[in-house]
């Protein structure tokens, strides 16, 4: 697995070592950490080969004997857009050419990608199916992503091994170190008594929550010889001041809002998709159901990371 030491990354091996899996993480800890893996180390069945994706010899070295490739690596930093095009193009899609073509070497069977929901950009229809179109990403991120979405269609055909394009909605939980909802902790620990929010507040889109995501992830392998497309999300939505609310209620304060009002309409930043809902019916085909709703995700994330529950 490449990015296991991130957010979901380490939430899939978590689950993956305790089916019985051997599970190797390539990831360089540029956003991930240690700590995150920090339970699997005693278990025998992982090992973390610190390297970077981008590296052809650091991906091969970690490849060796792998019957499986899940690419989870990337910058998934959607506001680096404007000041980094470089890290997006780099660490998304020019690692995702990397690792793709060490596993058409290696004679890997399965390879499951985590792309995003930000390929669809402005999507006119909601919920949006997976076989929309046209998909006009509205970021940088989102465009590396669907670029991203080719080479692996590409390299799965040429290739002969079966791939499972996961595009992932808002994925939130404790160990996320990014997006709306840590945001908004973190300022409020800073300063209990204002919450600047980015936009308009009126934002509104979907949230997974983190288990819900690596059930999803793990459940559509085998389900495929080809090339197979799921969107990943819950079946509702949440807006930005709603989201505030709830982190406000369970860290028991009441700051003041102040919206910068946002850009283009209330986005957040340039970039930033306003509406997003996806039709999951697909995945529910093969048996998932989310667990949580938006809203509970966003509950349960904020009492997990306040050390409530
Ligand atoms: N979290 C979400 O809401 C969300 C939504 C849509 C898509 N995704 C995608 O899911 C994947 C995982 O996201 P996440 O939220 O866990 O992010 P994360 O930052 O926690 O995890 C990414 C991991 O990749 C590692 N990494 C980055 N560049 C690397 C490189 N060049 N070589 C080796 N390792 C590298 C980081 O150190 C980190 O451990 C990403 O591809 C992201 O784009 C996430």
């Amino acid at each position: 697995m490449t990015g296991g030491a991130g957010f979901i990354g380490s939430s899939v091996c978590d689950f993956l070592v305790s089916k019985g899996n051997d599970v190797v993480a390539l990831d360089n800890l540029s956003s991930g950490s240690r700590e995150n893996i920090a339970q699997l180390a005693g278990s025998g069945r992982f090992t973390l080969t610190k390297g970077d994706c981008k590296s052809p010899s650091d991906v091969k070295k970690a490849i060796q004997g792998v019957d499986s490739v899940l690419h989870l690596s990337a910058n998934p930093e959607v506001r680096l857009d404007r000041t980094s095009p470089e890290a997006c193009f780099n660490e998304n899609l020019l690692a995702t050419k990397v690792v793709l073509e060490a596993a058409g070497r290696s004679r890997i069977s399965h390879f499951v990608y985590a792309s995003s929901s930000t390929v669809y950009g402005d999507a006119k229809l909601r919920p949006t199916h997976e076989d929309y179109s046209p998909l006009i990403p509205v970021s940088i991120y989102g465009a590396a992503k669907l670029g991203s979405e080719a080479l692996v269609a590409g390299y799965s055909k040429v290739c002969g091994f079966a791939s499972y394009i996961l595009r992932l909605a808002n994925v939130i939980g404790p160990r996320s170190g990014h997006g709306v909802v840590p945001d908004f902790v973190e300022k409020l620990k800073k300063d209990p008594k204002r919450l600047e929010i980015l936009g308009d507040g009126t934002q509104t889109k979907s949230y997974l929550y983190i288990d819900d995501c690596v059930d999803a992830m793990l459940r559509v392998i085998g389900r495929t010889d080809g090339v197979a497309v799921y969107n990943v999300g819950s079946e509702d939505q949440a807006n930005v001041m709603r989201i505030a609310g709830i982190v406000c209620h369970e860290m028991g304060i009441a700051p003041a809002y102040d919206l910068t009002g946002g850009v283009d309409g209330g986005r957040g930043w340039v970039g930033d998709v306003k509406q997003m809902l996806l039709d999951v019916r697909r995945l529910k085909s093969l048996g998932w159901a989310p667990r949580y709703s938006s809203e509970e995700a966003v509950r349960v994330t904020v009492r997990r990371i306040l050390g409530k529950d």
